[in-house]
């Protein structure tokens, strides 16, 4: 951890409002960083995008990701395979974004938080089992994590959850499915919606929207093609 950040890494006390663009200082290499030992960029310049392991509104996201300016992808493990499945190469997603996979059972990459580096987290899509586990406090994959940490800093977070109605039509690799959500995953949809930090959408348009206020609070645009 380099002097010029302002916490140490296993932290979650400490405040996240630095409110002028200055440089961040080097992170130490982490495993699961693409970009060991490289420095993170301007203090509240960067979205953090987790996906998981969803296959629902994945390409969706995935574009609204690659409009935005500045972001760095945090992959849970199955998010990982998900794209696999998806044929959705990593090495393409490189090309656009950061990318820090789920390689360490302390989720390691979620030290970048506390560089001070990041003003918005989002996850998207969202799995049902994520959900659940961000709607009661549960930390064990790097999405996870980061949507822990992210509240304990006060940094806003997005979440795009799949599960939201009675009926979900979704694109499996090999076709379309039609799910029925049980109960316990629209009651932890409307849990979640009661998270500090934490706003909650249900589809590709809220997600937009969401984005779009976002953006706009931090000054921001969406990227066009001649931006
Ligand atoms: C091809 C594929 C697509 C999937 N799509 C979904 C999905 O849309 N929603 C969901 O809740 N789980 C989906 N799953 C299951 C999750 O990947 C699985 O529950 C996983 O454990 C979630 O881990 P994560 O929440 O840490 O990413 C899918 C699995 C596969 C193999």
């Amino acid at each position: 951890m380099s002097a010029a950040t302002p916490c140490t890494d296993d932290c979650t006390s400490c405040t996240s409002d630095s409110p002028t663009p200055t440089e961040a200082g080097p992170v130490d290499a982490r495993p699961g960083d693409d970009d060991e030992g490289a420095a993170p960029g301007p203090v509240r310049s960067r979205f953090a995008w987790c996906l998981t392991g969803s296959g629902h509104g994945l390409h969706e996201s995935l574009e609204l990701a690659a409009r935005l300016p500045q972001v760095d992808l945090f992959l849970s493990a199955a998010g990982e395979e998900v794209l696999g499945i998806y044929e959705i190469p990593l090495d393409s997603l490189r090309k656009r974004f950061r990318v820090l996979r789920d390689k360490t059972a302390s989720a390691v990459p979620v030290g970048r938080l506390y560089t001070d580096v990041y003003h918005t987290v989002i996850v998207a899509p969202a799995t049902s089992n994520t959900v659940a586990k961000c709607a009661y406090g549960l930390s064990d994959t790097l999405p996870t994590n980061m949507f822990a940490q992210a509240g304990k800093l006060g940094i806003p977070g997005i979440v795009f959850a799949c599960d939201t109605e009675p009926v979900v039509v979704t694109e499996a690799p090999h076709g379309w499915v039609t799910l029925r959500p049980r109960r316990i995953e629209l009651d932890n949809v409307e849990r979640l919606r009661g998270i500090d930090h934490a706003r909650v959408v249900a589809s590709v348009d809220e997600l937009e929207q969401a984005l779009t206020l976002r953006l706009h609070e931090l000054s921001l645009s969406w990227i066009t093609s001649s931006s």
